[in-house]
Order: C-alpha cells, then sequence, then structure tokens
C-alpha cells in the first residue's frame, strides 16, 4: 500500500464490506484501527477495535483522537455504518427521515470534522464514505434511505471541494446490492431473501449480487495512493444496475 492511507480508522468493519476492507488493507501493509458497535471476528487484522455507535457524537470525536493515538496520525478515515429504513412518504415511519439522517449523513460529517485536523497535519489524505448506487437513483419503496444517501454523496462533492486546498481527497463509494445482514429490510421489500434471489438476474446486468472481497479491493485502491488524483467521485459498483434505472445525475 503506497503512502496515502497508511494508518486508517474504519468504522462499521465487523461485517460485511467494512470486515472486507479492513482484510484488505491490513493485508497490503496499512496500518488499522476498527470501530463498531458489534463485535468484530478474532482473526481480523485490525491492530485495535474500539466501540462505537456512530449516533453518539461524543464518541466519534474520542474514537477519532483515539485512533491518532494509537496510529501516531491518520492518513486515512472509512466510514461504512450506515442504516436502512425504507417506505414510502405514507408507508415510512414517521422518525424514519430523521434516524436516517442522523447516521448516514450527520454522523458522517462529524467524523469527518473530528478527523480533518489529524488529516491536514498527516499533509493530507483521505475521507471515504459509503453511499450507495442508490445515491445516484431513485427506486420504489425505499425514500428515506435514497434521500439520505444521496445527501450523503452531495456532501462527498462539497467536502471534497473544501478540502481539496488542503490535499484531502473525499471520496463515496458506492455499492449496488451486496450480500450482507444490511440488506434485510430491503429484502422484506421483495417477499423475503428467497424471493429477492430469484430477482436479482433481473436487477442486475451482471446477474448477481457483489460479493465484500470485490469491495475489499476497490477500498484498497481508493484509498491508496494509485487514485491521488480522485476525489468527489461517486464510485459506482453495481453490476450494471444504474444502467438499467439510470442515474439521476
Ligand atoms: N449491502 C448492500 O447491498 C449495500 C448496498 C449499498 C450500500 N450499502 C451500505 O453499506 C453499509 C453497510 O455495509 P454492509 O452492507 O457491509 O453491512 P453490514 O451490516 O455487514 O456491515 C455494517 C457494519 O456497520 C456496523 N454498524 C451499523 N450501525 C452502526 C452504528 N450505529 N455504529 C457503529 N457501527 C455500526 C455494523 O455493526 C456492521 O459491522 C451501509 O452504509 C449501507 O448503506 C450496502
Amino acid at each position: 500500500m503506497s503512502q496515502i492511507g497508511q494508518r486508517v480508522l474504519v468504522v462499521g468493519g465487523s461485517s460485511g464490506m467494512g470486515e472486507a476492507g479492513v482484510r484488505a488493507l491490513a493485508a497490503c501493509g496499512a496500518r488499522v484501527v476498527m470501530a463498531d458497535r458489534k463485535k468484530a471476528p478474532d482473526d481480523l487484522g485490525a491492530e485495535r477495535v474500539l466501540e462505537i455507535d456512530i449516533g453518539d457524537d461524543t464518541r466519534i470525536s474520542s474514537v477519532v483522537s483515539e485512533a491518532g493515538e494509537i496510529l501516531g496520525g491518520l492518513d486515512a478515515v472509512w466510514n461504512n455504518a450506515g442504516v436502512c429504513h425504507v417506505g414510502t412518504l405514507e408507508s415510512m415511519e414517521l422518525d424514519a427521515f430523521e434516524l436516517s439522517f442522523a447516521l448516514n449523513v450527520r454522523a458522517n460529517a462529524l467524523l469527518a470534522r473530528a478527523a480533518l485536523p489529524l488529516l491536514r497535519q498527516a499533509g493530507g489524505g483521505s475521507l471515504l464514505f459509503t453511499a450507495s448506487a442508490a445515491s445516484i437513483m431513485v427506486a420504489e419503496g425505499s425514500l428515506p434511505y435514497i434521500v439520505s444517501k444521496s445527501a450523503l454523496l452531495t456532501m462527498t462533492r462539497q467536502l471534497a471541494l473544501e478540502y481539496a486546498r488542503d490535499n484531502i481527497r473525499v471520496n463515496a463509494l458506492c455499492p449496488g446490492w451486496v450480500d450482507t445482514p444490511f440488506n434485510a429490510p430491503a429484502w422484506e421489500m421483495f417477499g423475503g431473501r428467497e424471493s429477492f434471489l430469484q430477482k436479482v438476474p433481473e436487477l442486475v446486468p451482471l446477474h448477481r449480487m457483489g460479493t465484500v472481497e470485490e469491495f475489499g479491493a476497490i477500498v484498497r485502491f481508493i484509498l491508496s495512493a494509485d487514485a491521488r488524483f480522485m476525489t468527489g467521485q461517486a464510485v459506482v459498483v453495481d453490476g450494471g444496475e444504474s444502467l438499467i434505472k439510470g442515474p439521476t445525475r
């Protein structure tokens, strides 16, 4: 792993894409501190595992400073944790917008704000947010999720513009369907996991869901110096789903 991204804080790496990302980063020599609300696998490869609920503002800033102390600075921060509230304008829970924006937008903003001084101290670095292919599409039945993940992508672009002067790159990972427990609420919209699986070939031109390992490799690239000219981007990895639904921007 080349210089950018050597000392990395990953939030939400106890399972799924976050876990695969930590493993991919550690395998190429990055030093990783991982924070999650759930216990991490023992063989994850992170230098230290911290506890966090990203809904807790105070904990966000203390985790960033603890990670900075453990690693002697920070070159990159990736937040993979998010929340999925589904429903239409009329069927969604009344607090679905507040909950979605609190975790999918506000927590990312607070994490970035806490990390900026450390990234500046390192002479620049990288912020990565897990947004979604839903950030560039519209789809029925997922209003709070889509609106909050679109806002996260807009924030990514905004921060990329504002902090390029500090040599800080800001990008959004935008996955399509990936086989992780995160999708349970979305699968319910299709009548459960089994009926969803039957629909996959219709929904995804490459006829399958993504694997977490595929995302580990992409995250490793985005945080590496090989991607040093890339900022403000929606890195859409969706098996072609957005080609069918059509990007909204
Ligand atoms: N799986 C998909 O198909 C898909 C598609 C698009 C976007 N995403 C995005 O990917 C992210 C989820 O990753 P995944 O699919 O690998 O799921 P996952 O559930 O396997 O992993 C998410 C990790 O985040 C942690 N987490 C969740 N809420 C947290 C909180 N409040 N505080 C601290 N940690 C928390 C979980 O414990 C878990 O370890 C979300 O941001 C989601 O919007 C997923």
